[in-house]
């Protein structure tokens, strides 16, 4: 178990489903009470982690590959940001970790959980979020909410079947670790899910 001074939340559910929306008002809520806020995504996050979200996002390759770039860059990204953020106290807060790889490499691409699991096992040396917010959305509700003007990437010009397979591996993570977990249900208005989320936050002395 790691040990660390600062908070590790992370933001995790299919694009659409609200997760920048409500990171936007918690990282400016944390800001005016004085904390330290770092605000953060995966793939990404670093130099080297965002270049390799380049290739994530845009460059078609094998599954493993696929997995093996992602946790590339997560271990770059713990290393040089989130690691040194919580020892010196900050709240991180991560847009996406590594649930979304077991959703999406996992659930959605049909890659072997055990493999990402060892992964994570490497990669991780323990680390874990303090909580994660999971925003569970219908995929056909949050494919209505995104603007037709967004070009969409390699995962997001995938189908609904394959959404729904993210959607219930995001829930089988869930349900195997449930304490580190509060599930939002993001289908609520936008003041429903902030109450929703306070109340999670509130649940664990986060607020
Ligand atoms: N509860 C909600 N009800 C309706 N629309 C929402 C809600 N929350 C966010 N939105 C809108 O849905 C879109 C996607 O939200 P966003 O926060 O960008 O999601 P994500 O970061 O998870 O992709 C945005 O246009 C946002 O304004
Ligand atoms: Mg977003």
């Amino acid at each position: 178990m790691s040990i660390h001074k600062g908070r590790f939340i992370t933001f995790e559910g299919i694009d659409g489903a609200g997760k920048t929306t409500h990171m936007d008002a918690l990282e400016q809520a944390w800001q005016q009470a004085g904390r330290e806020v770092v605000r953060t995504r995966e793939p990404g996050g670093t130099p080297l982690a965002e270049k390799l979200r380049g290739l994530f996002l845009h460059d078609a390759m094998d599954p493993l590959t696929e997995a093996l770039l992602v946790f590339a860059a997560r271990r770059d990204h713990i290393q040089t940001v989130i690691q040194p953020a919580l020892a010196r106290g900050a709240w991180v807060l991560c847009d996406r970790f590594t649930d979304a790889t077991f959703a999406y490499q996992g659930g959605g691409r049909g890659f072997d959980q055990t493999v990402l699991s060892t992964l994570e096992g490497w990669v991780q040396d323990g680390l874990q979020p303090d909580l994660t917010l999971l925003f569970d959305l219908d995929p056909a509700i949050a494919a209505a909410r995104l603007s037709a003007a967004r070009q969409p990437d390699r995962f997001e010009a995938q189908d609904q079947a394959f959404f729904e397979r993210v959607r219930g591996a995001y829930l089988a993570r869930q349900q195997a670790q449930p304490a580190r977990f509060a599930v939002i249900h993001a289908d609520q208005t936008q003041a429903d899910v902030a109450a929703q989320i306070q109340l999670a936050l509130a649940q664990r002395g986060l607020l």
